[in-house]
């Protein structure tokens, strides 16, 4: 038989007692470790994801690991991509629940590909689970509760500080991401709404992805780019999380931590072959048109 999973948390037990959250992508990865240690501290959690098999399954161990008397979980199907199901997520919720404190934004999805390969529709599909799902779930947050009561949002985004080679796509929607959060930490501030966001960098370890993946060589790769020169956990995501969502930081918003132990400050995976195709622009060999006098013909520009 498997150990029982320790579930643990820096943060005073039942920190979040009398809260509810939803956690999008809560049922896997990074999102799995926020959703236990927001049970373990007494909340109410809403999961949410698009695949409802595999959602039910971890919402079932979820739910068997539960240690706190205060702590619920419910878990229903939600493509963030639908406009109409996200305004059932949030309005189910609250029903449920009867009113939402914080909102999780997790779930996510991309595919590596060069940017010139990647399709109109994959380019569409990212940028819509990533950025517009997540405006969608902020929006419904805010008009259905939290615009009236106040509330604490985070996002979850990614290392891409660097721009994010074989990931473009994602790369941006997550930039814009970074943006939206400042834009609504300045517009829904008078209405008691906190919004940040955490950037895990890739050298964060999980089951999940490393299942997907087939490997962890692809997170082993990364070691040597993390000051701390180890792989980052899931749980050290979790904290940053609970620390935003806590009255710990009731006098932050509009920012966004990143949990990737200073790896972005520090180096890129990403060579770059040598190469002269860009060649250095000087006076004397420039043609680019502007000596019309002397050569007789006439500027382009
Ligand atoms: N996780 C990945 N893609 C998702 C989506 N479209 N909706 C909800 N969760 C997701």
């Amino acid at each position: 038989m498997a150990a029982p999973v320790k579930i643990s948390s820096v943060f005073r037990p039942n920190l979040f007692k009398g809260k509810v959250a939803i956690v999008t992508g809560g049922g896997t990865g990074i999102g799995k470790a926020i959703t236990q240690e927001l049970l373990f501290l007494g909340c109410k959690v809403m999961i949410a994801s698009r695949k409802l098999d595999r959602l039910s399954k971890s919402a079932e161990i979820l739910r068997s690991q539960i240690t706190n008397n205060s702590a619920k979980l419910e878990h229903m199907q939600c493509n963030i991509r639908q406009e109409d199901q996200v305004k059932e997520l949030i309005s189910t919720t609250v029903s449920k629940f009867d009113k939402l404190d914080f909102l999780v934004n997790n779930g996510g999805g991309q595919f590596p590909s060069v940017a010139e390969d990647i399709k109109l529709k994959g380019w569409n599909a990212v940028i819509e689970t990533n950025l517009t799902g997540t405006f969608l779930c902020c929006r419904e947050a805010y008009n259905q509760w939290m615009g009236e009561h106040g509330g604490v949002i985070v996002n979850i985004i990614a290392d891409m500080w660097k721009g994010f080679p074989m990931m473009s796509h994602t790369g941006a929607a997550r930039a814009a991401v970074d943006n939206l959060t400042k834009s609504l930490a300045i517009e829904w501030a008078s209405h008691g709404v906190r919004i940040n966001s955490v950037a895990p960098g890739s050298s964060i370890y999980s089951d999940t992805a490393a299942a997907n993946y087939g490997s962890q060589d692809i997170f082993n790769m990364n070691i040597p780019g993390v000051p701390a020169k180890r792989l980052g956990t899931v749980e050290e995501v979790s904290a940053a999380v609970c620390f935003l969502l806590s009255p710990a930081a009731s006098f932050i918003s509009g920012e966004t931590v990143k949990v990737d132990a200073g790896a972005s400050l520090y180096s890129t995976i990403w060579k770059i072959p040598d190469h002269n195709k860009i060649p250095a622009y000087k006076w004397e060999t420039d043609n680019a048109g502007c000596n019309d006098e002397e050569d007789g013909t006439k500027s382009k520009l």
